[in-house]
This record gives C-alpha cells, structure tokens and sequence, in this order.
C-alpha cells in the first residue's frame, strides 16, 4: 500500500507551464514531414505547416517550443532561411544523416508555426560557428520595432511588424557538439554573446545559458560562478538511456530487465536536478536563474532500417510512463525548473507524434503530456508518499510516484504513476486541508510493456475514464493498475 498526505492548504509554488514545453530540431523527419510539408504538398496544410499536427498539439496546450536545435543550432546561419524560399542556399545537416537542407522552413515559418500552435517560441543561437553580429542581427531581426537594417529587411521579406521573442538560448551542448568548449572558456563567451543579445523597444529576451550534461556539476558550479549574474536561466540536458551510447536497446523489443532500468535512469532525474540546484543555491539563494530542463526523454536505438542518423524510435507504455516520472519531478522541484522541453515533438527520439506521408499517430507521450496540462500554471501541493518497492533481482525502486497542485478554479489535480508492469499499486491518499469529496479520472496503460501504436492500430494506448477511486472520510483511496499514469480530479 502507498500512503500519501496531500496538504491542499500548503501551497510550494506555481508550476511554470513551460515545464511541459517541446523541443523541434531541423532532425530527420522531424521538421520535413513532420510539422512542414510544403505549400504545394498534397497533405493538408496552413501555408506548408501541417493541420493534423497544428490540430493535435493544439490539445497538448505546448507552451514553449525550442528551435533549430540541438546541434544543429551551432551550424544554423539563420539568413539562410529567410526571403524567397526557391533562392534560400541549401547545406548539409553534418550532425544528422549529412542529408541536404534546403533551408524552407526558415524565422518566419517557425513564428507561424508558433502562432498556429499558441506557443512561445525559444530560440537557440549560434555560439559554435556563428558570430556575435550574427546573434545580434537575429534577435534584432525578429524583436525591432522601427528603421533599421534588420528590421527593413525582415519587412522587405514581408513581416513588418516584429515578433514578441521572450526565450533565447546562447549555444547548444557547448560542452560537446556546440564546440567542445571547457565551461570556464564558454562562461566568458556566454558573457559576450550574452551582452549582444540585446531587448529592443519592450521586447525583454530571457537568455538562456548552456548549462551541464547530465552529472557534470562542475560545468553548473563554473558557470554560475563566472556568468551566473549575466542569465536568466541555464540549461540541463539529461536523457534516459537504458543501454550504454554504443548498445543503447530496442524501444519495442525488451524484456522486464531493460523496463526496470529504465524506470530507474527515468527517476535519477531527481538527484541530478537536485544536486545541479544545491550547486546553484551558493551563487544564487533566491532562485533567481531557472534550470531549464531543454533537452529530456528516452533514447533508443533507431528503428531497424532507419537512417541511423535520424533517430527515429517508436514509442510505447513504457515511454509514457518515464514522461509521468519526469513529469512529477519537475512539478516538484517547480522553485528551480521553469521550464522542460522534451526531445522531440515528431518522429525524433521521445516523440509525442509520429508521421508517415499523410499518415499520423498520436503516441503514449501524446497522452501522458494531455494528462498532465491540468497542472500547467497550477500551484504545488505539499504531498507526501511512503511508497511499497517495485523488486527485481536484488534491486528496488520505489513503485509509486506522484504531485499534486491546485488550480485557479480550486481543483486539485493528483497525477500518480505505478512503475511496475506487473502489480497494481493500492494508495491511500489522506486529503488535509480540505473538504473536497468528489474524484474523477482518467487512466493510461497497457496490457504489455511493449503496447504502442501504430498507423494501423493508433488507439491501442489511450487515455480512458477511470473509476478506481473513491473518497470517504477525507481519505482517497485508489487502486492503480499495473504500468500506468492515473490523474485524478478531486472537487
Ligand atoms: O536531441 C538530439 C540531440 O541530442 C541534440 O541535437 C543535442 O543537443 C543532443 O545531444
């Protein structure tokens, strides 16, 4: 039995919405075909950008979405995707399949893709081969209001009103494939480029530094030291990996060992967001520079007879539950993490959709993010849990995860996610502070660790009504099915 204590009259904070935001890299199929067919395209579209999908993520309420990448942000030359799209150079994307870019889908398409979605968009800068004037021009391309260069060319490419651009991140991965820089010499070049990303008019840009892979402390420790003061955020990329880089395993075929560890790399998120966070509190008490999770989810290896360069991974229960786990840390670590993006929105990695031609699936992930929205922007309730062990061999995790939040409208939300793909989960839920008795829900899960879907099958993991809880005396009591995300609505 998992006991839990929800304190609905102890608030902890707000859950900055963007925590369920999305990353769109120029990667594979995730860009060309997934979101950007192309004006002339027989696939239904707005100007190019794909309606089915526009429609889709529209019911996700994506808050923030991350562009051009990734790697491929430290080779992006953002003039290159601008003006007439039939004289727009083509290169090669070297980081992913060497394939021709053609450079259509450019500033303006993603605005309006952003516009389309109702989203803010975060854009990442070129610290890796780009210059500084390059940065400079950019955010004055798309935030001037008024004569001057920038401005008159954008409104010569037929925008002359500028764009609202809150999010932009100086450098992606500059540890790795953004320049393979130590983080003292980037911390001083994130000082520099920092300094050019100027706000013009009322345009205020919230610059996002790059911050540490995984367990690299030290990165976060030099930063903060040398840069803290000149950012408002600092990133952290962390993906759940069941294998090694070089074997990373099938996201389809696997047996319950590779499920549990990757439960188990899914929950180490906690201590890596949580010690990242201690080192930050000694230059920064007061939280003022988020941790902005823009880089998260499950690598696979690629499909067989896949483009190895492509990472295109189906996407099963087992996904939607390592989003659920991600998802309750981040709401619970809600005073440091303002923002997470999941890597990525369509056919790449942890995808919420996949496309084939005019063919769409809406993966587990897909659902798992639609349960959650009910927490976006919504304040954190205390919440307790004593959690039985999920066991295999010698080795336990613990087999229930949860947050809670209340929202504007006085409803509490409770998202619960039982990691064994074997037993069910009995919770008994004490509700203090409150006098709420009524409880709805919905429920996602599977018959096989392995369930997903697909073009043929695309309802086989859904979000369903769930009728296994029930309050009585201040006491919610609920009966979680094995390898599944429940969010239930008390009122
Ligand atoms: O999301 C795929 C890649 O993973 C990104 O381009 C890069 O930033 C990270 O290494």
């Amino acid at each position: 039995m998992a006991n839990i204590i929800i304190n609905a009259d102890l608030k902890k904070g707000k859950i900055n919405k963007n925590i369920y935001g999305n990353f769109a890299e120029h990667l594979g199929r995730c860009i060309y075909g997934g979101f950007w067919v192309g004006k002339d395209s027989d696939i239904p579209n707005i100007n190019g950008i794909r309606k089915d999908v526009v429609e889709a993520l529209k019911e996700l309420k994506i808050p923030v979405l991350r562009w051009p990448g990734g790697c491929f942000a430290d080779e992006y030359h953002w003039k290159d995707g601008i003006g007439p799209a039939e004289s727009r150079p083509k290169m090669i994307n070297v980081h992913w399949g060497g394939v021709v870019e053609n450079n259509h889908f450019g500033t303006h398409e993603f605005f309006e893709l952003c516009e389309l979605l109702e989203t803010e968009p975060y854009i990442c800068g070129n610290v890796g081969s780009g210059t500084v004037q390059e940065m400079r021009e950019w955010v004055e391309y798309m935030t001037f209001d008024g004569e001057s260069p920038m401005a008159n060319l954008r409104a010569a490419n037929g925008r002359k009103e500028p764009w609202k651009l809150t999010y932009f991140g100086v450098g992606n991965e500059s540890w790795g494939c953004g320049g393979n820089m130590r983080p003292e010499y980037y911390a001083d070049l994130y000082r520099r480029y920092a300094a050019y990303v100027r706000n013009f008019g009322d345009n205020k840009v919230y610059k996002v530094a790059c911050g540490p892979a995984g367990e690299d402390y030290n990165w976060t420790e030099v930063l903060m030291r040398e840069a803290g003061r000149f950012m408002d955020g600092l990133s952290l990329h962390h993906y759940t990996v069941p294998g090694t880089w070089a074997k990373k395993g099938s996201a389809t075929s696997f047996e319950e060992n590779e499920w549990f560890v990757t439960m188990k790399k899914a929950l180490h998120m906690d201590e890596i967001i949580t010690k990242h966070s201690t080192v930050m509190d000694k230059y920064d008490s007061d939280k003022r520079v988020a941790l902005i999770v823009d880089e998260w989810g499950t690598w696979f290896d690629v499909e067989p007879g896949t483009n190895p360069g492509f990472l295109y991974q189906q996407n099963t229960v087992r996904d939607a539950l390592v989003a659920g786990i991600n998802f309750n840390i981040f709401n619970n670590h809600c005073d440091r993490v303002q923002m997470a993006n999941i890597a990525q929105t369509i056919n790449v990695l942890q995808a919420v959709i996949l496309t084939e031609g005019s063919k769409m699936v809406l993966t587990p992930t897909y659902h798992a993010f639609k349960m959650y929205t009910v927490h976006q922007d919504a304040e954190l309730l205390e919440l307790d849990i004593r959690s039985p062990k999920y066991t295999l061999g010698d080795e336990s995790l613990p087999q229930v995860t949860a947050t809670a939040s209340v929202d504007s409208e006085g409803k509490i939300h409770i998202s619960l996610c039982n990691l064994s793909p074997n037993e069910f989960a009995e919770v008994e839920c004490e509700l203090r502070g409150t006098d709420k008795a009524s409880v709805t829900g919905t429920v996602l899960t599977a018959d096989k660790m392995n369930a997903h879907n697909t073009f043929e099958d695309p309802e086989r993991v859904t979000i369903k009504d769930f009728d296994g809880a029930a309050i009585a005396e201040g006491k919610l009591k609920v009966k979680l099915p094995a390898m599944s995300i429940v969010t239930l609505e008390v009122k």
